[in-house]
């Protein structure tokens, strides 16, 4: 029997949606003008811990960050704040993905730098609250989250653009229970929203010179979300004649990279909101697990800068914390560093990585007592950047990683 007043309140339901996501698509085509960082006085950088093993690593990286840039801290040009009130706890006591105080204390950050957090799921302790990341990227419109991936030993050079506001995570909180047996969720797609993510990519691939870009969707089946992002960009392809571009399904780029003969091909990737979370997990665990990837969450007013993994509770429950390997938040501040006006320090600490993960390893994080504590993996990170041979020895390692891969 079909169930008229279920479908009645579900179509109430449904036009409320959609009355927010217009309202979106016009607070998007009002949003102009991005930040010129050499042009303000003041930079501030807001620092938030998250939870679990969040607050170890994001302090790691906060070290590593405020010598890197103590000059200007010193002189005043550049604040760091913490920011509190991003814990599960917290959360959990204001129902909120974000509390509102600490949402207002971001929104006067130009930059951020966040730790993991947890995101509760149905049937856990914790009340089933949005994501934290996913609501910063919504309110703070972070709409490209670009993630880099890198592995000279087999030729990799990756740099995903993943839509960071839109798809199945847009309305991912807001799905609908029509009755006990229909359940739905929704996917959404902006013709702005979709254009500036494709457009991300192009710009980066022309100007890193890489002048390749693949769009990944499942445009034959999700006809209408994703046969968007194709349409789209095929329109915003021929705004950059210099760079070929071709479009590829998800699931088969799934298996492409980890054909050899074929990943290193590819170079900048574009990608919906869950195809993007998905795959930069498996580039990352190519790179050497997920705990080496960072990830800058960009918009045009806000930027903000994280690991792309979780908040490990176990490790702290277990009381491993202090081991927890901070490579990924170090490598959230390259990005970030790279995206004001600090690219040259930005490039060394990602040299400084490369050697003291993939090269020297002279100290090695295992996530226990055996292995070196996450601060002691950042001094070694700093010492690093120190070296004034630093250049020559990363291209040893470039050299050694090419040599390895013609093998
Ligand atoms: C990521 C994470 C988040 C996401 C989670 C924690 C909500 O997996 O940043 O990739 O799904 O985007
Ligand atoms: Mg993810």
């Amino acid at each position: 029997m079909v169930n008229d007043a279920a479908i009645k309140k579900a179509q109430e339901y449904f036009g409320e949606l959609l009355k927010r996501q217009l309202e979106r698509v016009e607070r998007i085509k009002a949003s102009k003008g991005s930040t010129d960082f050499s042009k303000l006085d003041r930079i501030i950088i807001g620092v938030c811990g998250g939870d679990g093993i969040g607050p170890y690593i994001c302090n790691s990286a906060r070290i590593v960050m405020e010598s890197l840039l103590a000059d200007r801290i010193k002189s005043g040009n550049i604040e760091v704040r913490t920011i509190d009130g991003l814990t599960i706890e917290r959360r959990a006591e204001v129902m909120k993905a974000i509390p509102d105080d600490t949402l207002e204390e971001l929104k006067k950050c130009h930059l951020i730098l966040k730790g993991p957090t947890t995101t509760p799921k149905k049937g856990e302790a914790w009340p089933n609250i949005e994501s934290a990341n996913v609501a910063m990227r919504k309110e703070l419109d972070l709409f490209a989250n670009v993630r880099p991936v890198s592995v000279p030993e087999l030729g990799i050079n990756w740099t995903f653009f993943r839509e960071n506001t839109e798809g199945s995570y847009a309305l991912g909180s807001d799905g609908i229970d029509v009755t006990d047996d229909l359940a739905m969720d929704f996917c959404v797609a902006t013709t702005q929203g979709t254009e500036r993510i494709i457009r991300a990519g192009f710009e980066h691939a022309k100007k890193t010179g890489l002048n390749y870009v693949s769009i990944i969707t499942k445009a034959n089946v999700v006809k209408t979300t994703d046969g968007k992002f194709l349409t789209i960009a095929e329109k915003v392809a021929e705004d950059y004649p210099e760079v070929k571009w071709d479009d590829w399904f998800i699931d088969i780029m799934t298996a492409k990279l980890i054909d050899p003969y074929r990943r290193s091909d590819f170079k900048v990737m574009v990608l919906p909101n869950l195809y993007g979370d998905i795959l930069t997990d498996e580039a990352a665990q190519i790179q050497g697990g997920v705990g080496t990837a960072g990830s800058a969450n960009l918009g045009m007013k806000y930027s903000m800068f994280e690991a792309i993994h979780g908040s490990a509770p176990r490790m702290v429950d277990e009381g491993r914390a202090q081991y927890a390997d901070p490579s990924s938040m170090i490598k959230a501040v390259a990005l970030m560093l790279n995206h004001m006006d600090e690219a040259e320090k930005g490039k060394k600490l990602e040299m400084a990585l490369d050697i003291c993960c993939q090269f020297e390893k002279k100290k090695v994080m295992t996530g226990r007592s055996g292995g070196a504590t996450g601060d002691e993996f950042a001094q070694y990170v700093m010492d690093t950047v120190a070296r004034p041979d630093i250049g020559a020895v990363w291209q040893r390692y470039i050299d050694a990683a090419v040599a390895a891969n013609k093998k």
